[in-house]
């Protein structure tokens, strides 16, 4: 088996489709780290069985919250981390202690419409295919190697809403399985 940490910040779709994708392999999700108060994806969290690591950066520095995360993913062995709807940046120093892939979804190809309005901007585009995108994270915003495309032609008539929801049916379909090969090519002791 192989050992998964989900962070989050807002609703948890990802994070409850990657749950629930996780659940009858061998591998398990060991906690959701979230650093928002109430949010949604701890009471996913909570009914899903998965434990929860609630963590505040409000007055601290930002380093000695990665500090204690990283003694957290340690702790719990941990080998990759999926971001999923996480508003907070990993610095460098991050990713370098924790000695495993860190992996995120966005809601558009990369490198179009990196940051925070990819669906917006996506949206707003002139642009036929919409798709999204997973990446391995490094020190930018949303500039790290892709892992996987997937896009789809959108209709001249579709609304908002609409492109949005096939967005976030592509990430809960596509997100948990390049998870689960990845947890897979660990547990076999190949590089994930
Ligand atoms: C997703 O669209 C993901 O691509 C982006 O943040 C959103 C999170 O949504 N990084 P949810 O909280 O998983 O519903």
């Amino acid at each position: 088996m192989a050992r998964l940490a989900v962070f989050a910040s807002g609703t948890g779709s990802n994070f409850v489709a990657i749950a629930q994708a996780v659940r009858p392999t061998r591998h398990t999700v060991e906690f959701l780290l979230c650093d928002v108060a109430k949010a949604p994806v701890l009471d996913r969290a909570k009914e899903l069985g998965v434990p929860t690591f609630p963590i505040s950066y409000a007055g601290e520095k930002r380093e000695s919250v990665e500090k204690k995360i990283v003694r957290h993913l340690e702790r719990r062995q941990v080998d990759i981390v999926a971001l999923a709807g996480f508003m907070k940046l990993l610095t460098p120093w991050f990713l370098e202690a924790f000695k495993g892939p860190v992996i995120n979804i966005h809601p558009s190809l990369l490198p179009k419409y990196p940051g925070v309005h990819g669906i917006d901007e996506s949206f707003a585009s002139d642009d036929g295919e919409l798709g999204i995108t997973v990446i391995r994270v490094d020190a930018g915003v949303d500039t790290g190697p892709v892992i996987l495309q997937k896009s789809f032609r959108r209709e001249a008539e579709e609304t908002r809403k609409q492109v949005e929801f096939r967005i976030h049916q592509l990430e809960h379909e596509w997100y948990p399985q390049v998870l689960i090969s990845m947890l897979d090519r660990v547990d076999v002791g190949a590089a994930p």
